[in-house]
């Protein structure tokens, strides 16, 4: 499955902070809040990425992430011109999609938590799988409604009478159906190509999987100064206390398989001395303890 991190957008209400650096480039906690989302996919087990942004910002991400060796994926770039809504990620993509499926992550949006994203990916065959998570606010949100049975019946984009308190995050999956849905897609009132709009036709056709997320799980929104620190807040409660790191995704591919230990060890030597370098020694020091290989 193929990988697209949609990283564009004015950053508008993070002024002044996104004078210079965009949004999905400001620090949240220790490392850059694109890290998340990366990381989140890599976890899921995706390989193949293209990312988004605007034609200011793509360079910056460009020197960030390189060509992805240094986290065993390679990621692809194209420019958006203007944020002309979620889904014309598709119409940017469609060559880099090919013929495969797809997950669409938004880069501003930070999971932690659980294995329902592992699953889900793992039994992904065909249609569309979205999410459910139970928000106080739902009407800031894409909102799904659910029947008696579980099943999804409808998805709402900013309903001011929400029928449920289950927002839809975003992390979409979809079959390879979604470019030709993009692509017949038609600008909502507020000129954007909906993502709701997709998700809707994937219901109708009764292609729509919801997996609701559990009540331990973290997903975080960092849209705005309050949120980017309470983001932060969060990252370094649990780094603190568990003595491991959210969103690193030079962790998440060696464990994924994706960097060798020698590989990882390599990208470590690479980096200044710091806190970052540090904790990665320790993943490489405890990996030749349980006798992982040697670099
Ligand atoms: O965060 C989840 C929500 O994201 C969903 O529940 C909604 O259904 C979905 O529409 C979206 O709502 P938002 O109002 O949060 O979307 P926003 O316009 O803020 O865009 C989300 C991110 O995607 C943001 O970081 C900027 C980026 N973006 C957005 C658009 C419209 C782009 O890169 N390009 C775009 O054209």
């Amino acid at each position: 499955m193929k990988g697209i991190i949609l990283a564009g957008g004015a950053g508008s209400r993070l002024y002044p902070l996104t004078l210079v650096a965009s949004k999905q480039l400001q620090p949240v906690y220790d490392k850059p809040m694109v890290y998340y989302p990366l990381t989140t996919l890599i976890e899921s087990g995706v390989r193949e990425f293209c990312l988004i942004s605007t034609p200011h910002d793509l360079p910056r991400f460009q020197q960030l992430l390189g060509d992805g060796s240094a986290f065993g994926v390679r990621i692809e770039y194209r420019e958006q011109a203007r944020p002309a809504g979620i889904a014309q990620a598709f119409l940017i993509a469609d060559t880099f999609i090919g013929n495969d499926s797809v997950t669409l992550i938004l880069g501003d949006n930070i999971f932690y938590g659980g294995d329902t994203f592992a699953r889900a990916f793992a039994d992904f065959t065909a249609g569309a799988t979205i999410f459910g998570y139970h928000v106080n606010d739902p009407e800031r949100y894409g909102v799904v409604e659910f029947d008696a049975q579980g099943r999804a019946v409808s998805i709402e984009e900013k309903p001011k009478q929400p029928r449920s308190n289950y927002a839809v995050p975003g992390l979409y999956l979809y079959d390879n159906e979604v470019v030709a849905i993009a692509r017949a897609l038609k600008p909502s009132p507020r000129g954007e190509l909906e993502i709701t709009d997709v998700n809707n036709v994937y219901l109708r056709r009764g292609a729509m999987r919801v997996c609701r997320l559990a009540r331990g799980f973290a997903w975080l929104d960092a849209g705005t100064s309050s949120s980017l620190h309470e983001a932060s807040a969060y990252v370094q409660t649990i780094e603190k206390r568990q003595g491991i790191k959210v969103g690193c995704p030079e962790e998440a591919a060696f464990r994924r398989g994706f960097l060798t230990l020698p590989a990882l060890a390599a990208a470590i030597g690479r980096m200044p001395h710091c806190e970052y370098r540090d904790y990665l020694e320790g993943v490489v020091t405890e990996a030749r303890r349980l006798g992982h290989g040697q670099p």
